[in-house]
């Protein structure tokens, strides 16, 4: 029976019992029309479990992630019941864990088999699992000091998504760009992120770039970006003050193929500046998911002739190929 806090006219109920929680919990899951919690499984490792449950996909607000951001995540995606590269995520997830100076609960080993595990109890062929690692439940200072073990969680997101061939509009974001160390440390303070693709939702763009003091290209929000030159190069910012996309890298490792082919002359990492970059021939937005995404229009000028260009095209067919059928693919251990 639920008790209130007498003297306010909005009255606050106050739930004694777990039981009551579980119920209110459940009941606010079943009413949402769109659901709140997507996810289809959670592991915590507070729990010690995965859980199955969306009502009960919860973290401890004591958890340094919750309260400080100290907190750093990764992801990948699920195509065909099948982990698509999830190993060099997990080298980026620990890395930035590093870099966090947040510890694991587990050798890597065992976070992997972890996200397999999980990954066959949702019972979901096609999305995404993200994951984090944090500092851990402790007692709400600053420092970590109080958090006796770091915390490992993670979800399955079930989701539609389809290789993109439609080109999109990109926008110059005034939003600060993050400094190196934050920017190539996955890590959950992604407010610079959502202030700057909220900033190209606003101006009708599908997401901004970043372009740094210099006048250097850096990143999108939550995406690497690529470029086609006038000679047919295929140039990729560096990525020492960016995060080390691993569709990037990926890019980076396939695209040779169409150098063999006389496609293009050459792929390269180098910085480049934004009005340099606005006479490419070709532009896309690159990352998971994407995988490439033809940009045709930035800052309301054309990107080539402003049409989605059949480089990038041919770069994302063999991106999708990779993801469908490439040698780097986990094949899901579901029970049915
Ligand atoms: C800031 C930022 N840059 C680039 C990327 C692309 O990385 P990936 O290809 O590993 O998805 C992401 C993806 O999360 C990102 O958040």
């Amino acid at each position: 029976m639920d008790s209130y806090v007498q003297g306010d006219n909005n009255e606050v109920p106050v739930y004694e019992s777990g039981a009551e929680v579980l119920q209110k919990l459940q009941e606010k899951c079943r009413s949402s029309s769109t659901s709140s919690t997507p996810a289809a499984a959670m592991y915590s490792s507070v729990l010690g479990g995965i859980i199955l449950d969306p009502a009960m996909m919860l973290l401890p607000i004591d958890d340094h992630m919750v309260h400080r951001g100290h907190g750093v995540f990764d992801t990948a995606m699920l195509l065909d019941g099948c982990l698509y590269e999830l190993d060099p995520h997990l080298d980026r997830f620990l890395r930035s864990a590093a870099r966090a100076r947040i510890g694991t609960p587990f050798p890597r080993g065992t976070l992997r088999s972890i996200l397999i595990q999980m990954t066959a109890a949702s019972g979901c062929r096609k999305g995404s699992i993200r994951y984090w690692l944090s500092a851990g439940p402790g007692d709400f200072l600053l420092s970590p000091k109080g958090c006796p073990s770091p915390a490992f969680y993670a979800v399955v997101i079930p989701a539609e998504y389809e290789q993109c061939r439609e080109g999109v509009r990109a926008v110059t974001t005034s939003v600060p760009m993050k400094p190196p160390l934050f920017a190539t440390t996955k890590n959950v303070n992604y407010l610079p992120n959502v202030l700057s693709i909220m900033d190209a939702e606003d101006r009708g763009a599908f997401a901004s770039v970043w372009v740094d003091d210099q006048g250097y290209v850096a990143e999108g929000p939550m995406v690497n970006v690529a470029f086609v030159t006038p000679d047919c190069e295929l140039v990729l910012p560096e990525f020492d003050r960016i995060l080390s996309g691993c569709t990037a890298k990926r890019l980076l490792a396939l695209a040779p193929k169409l150098v063999e082919d006389g496609r293009l002359t050459a792929v390269t990492t180098r910085n480049i500046t934004a009005e340099q970059a606005k006479r490419s021939v070709e532009m896309a937005f690159v990352g998971s998911g994407l995988p490439v995404l033809p940009i045709v229009e930035w800052d309301g000028q054309p990107i080539g002739d402003g049409q989605v260009g059949e480089l990038m095209l041919a770069l994302s067919d063999l991106l999708w190929e990779d993801m469908k059928s490439g040698p780097d693919r986990i094949a899901v251990p579901y029970s049915n």
